[in-house]
């Protein structure tokens, strides 16, 4: 089974490549300089000529503030670019498999949303995300979307990363606690996609994230603690920690249809968190 990973220098794709040894499979992992989804003659010759039995795209534009002041960049890549690559997947028999986000929700729900729940994205990056999803389902009637949120691995930028960081030179940080998710650690979003590929349900659109429920606040404590470091955190409210982006109060995503319909046991985000930290 031949398998494509594009974007597969960030997080996501670095992931998969940690995993792929364990799974008997013909994995090709690629980033912009190999094949820039973007690029609709370079999709489509990649794709002819390899002949994929899957594309998992884990490329994307994920940086939520400064996509509020470059909109076409995140639409080209987190739209246009998804929509090509479902596209060109239909046309050479492959199975697409794109990643979105808890961000196309408004975060104004008290219960978790299901893949039926509908989006209202309040931010460009959420925005264009969903742009993204509609497009990709209008050419690809078979393409599986998941959605996942908060994501954090060893690989990359992230906020387990830049909490850690902080610690070293802050006796105290600020983080707040009125927006409510939950941490995925990418390396376990990368097996359930894999459980996805070995396991394929019928249906369009899953939610995918670590067990439990906390705020940004709990998340970052919890590191500090498991990390043995002395910086204090204290919990404010978002309207005292402005961002250019508007985020969502609440952004937990259900996930039990992932877990009926592929089968998959999830960690709770504080197991998983233990195991990123051993290798940070
Ligand atoms: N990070 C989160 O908290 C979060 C939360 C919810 C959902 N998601 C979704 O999860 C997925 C994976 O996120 P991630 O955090 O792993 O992303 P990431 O670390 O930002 O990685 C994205 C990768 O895509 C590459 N890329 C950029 N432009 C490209 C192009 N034209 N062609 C091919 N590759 C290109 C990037 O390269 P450069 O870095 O060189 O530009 C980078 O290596 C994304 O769909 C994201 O929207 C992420």
């Amino acid at each position: 089974m031949k398998i494509l990973i594009t974007g597969s220098n960030g997080q996501l794709g670095n992931s998969f490549r940690k995993i792929a040894k364990n799974y008997n499979y013909d994995f090709v992992f690629t980033d912009k300089d190999e094949l820039d989804i973007t690029n609709e003659s370079q999709v489509q010759s990649f794709l002819k000529k390899n002949r994929f039995d899957f594309v998992v795209n884990a490329a994307a534009y994920t940086a939520v503030d400064k996509a509020e002041n470059d909109f076409d960049m995140a639409y080209l890549l987190n739209a246009t670019a998804p929509y090509l690559l479902a596209k060109y997947s239909k046309k050479y028999s492959s199975q697409f498999i794109h990643i979105s986000t808890d961000y196309v929700f408004d975060g104004n729900s008290s219960t978790p949303y299901s893949s039926m729940s509908k989006p209202n994205p309040k931010s460009v990056y959420g925005g264009t995300k969903f742009y993204g999803e509609k497009k990709i389902l209008r050419v690809n009637k078979d393409a599986k979307i998941i959605r996942t949120a908060w994501l954090y691995s060893e690989f990359g930028n992230n906020f387990v990363k830049t909490m850690i960081k902080l610690a070293q030179t802050k006796s105290n940080i600020n983080v707040v606690f009125d927006q409510i998710g939950t941490p995925t650690y990418a390396t376990d979003l990368a097996k359930a996609i894999m459980s996805m590929i070995n396991n394929m349900p019928s249906q369009n659109i899953f939610h995918f994230t670590n067990e439990g429920v906390c705020s940004w606040y709990d998340f970052a404590k919890k590191i500090m603690d498991l990390k043995h470091l002395s910086c204090k955190v204290s919990p404010i409210l978002s309207k005292d920690f402005p961002t250019i982006a508007r985020r969502p109060h609440y952004s937990v995503l259900d996930k039990s249809e992932i877990k009926d319909k592929v089968q998959i046991k999830i960690p709770h985000w504080e197991d998983s968190l233990k195991e990123c930290l051993k290798l940070l």
